[in-house]
């Protein structure tokens, strides 16, 4: 019956998760979208450039680390302002594998 319960605040606990997840893509909507476009090619709607780089250039990506562009984000770079204020390492990992499509990994969408 304990363990029961156990699992079922587990659950509970992990659903939240979920919701942060989802959370990260309204994130990247509200504060990334503006500069990196809704899809992160740097367009906005009518293929205007936006400002921010292409997230999505396969070519860049592939050169990319991880790590450094976790870093940019959080600290900021160029015109870009940072985030460090609003997310986590974590979650920056999470906008990126969202964007990319990689989920998590280093390697290209
Ligand atoms: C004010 C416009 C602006 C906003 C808002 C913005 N970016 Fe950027 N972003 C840029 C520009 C400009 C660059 C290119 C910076 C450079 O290399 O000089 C960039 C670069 C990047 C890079 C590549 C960094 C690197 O190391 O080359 C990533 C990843 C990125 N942005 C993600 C994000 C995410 C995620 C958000 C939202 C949390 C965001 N950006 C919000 C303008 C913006």
């Amino acid at each position: 019956m304990v363990s029961r319960s156990a699992a079922l605040l587990l659950a509970i606990l992990s659903s939240p998760l979920a919701a942060e997840v989802r959370d990260l893509k309204a994130f990247f909507q509200e504060r990334c979208a503006i500069c990196h476009g809704p899809d992160g090619s740097g367009r906005g709607p009518n293929g205007i450039r936006l400002g921010g780089r292409n997230l999505l250039e396969p070519r860049w990506l592939a050169k990319q680390e991880e790590a450094d562009l976790v870093t940019s984000i959080l600290k900021g770079r160029g015109a870009m302002p940072g985030f460090r204020r609003q997310i986590d390492a974590a979650e920056a990992r999470q906008l990126l594998a969202d964007v990319t499509h990689a989920h998590g990994s280093k390697k290209r969408p």
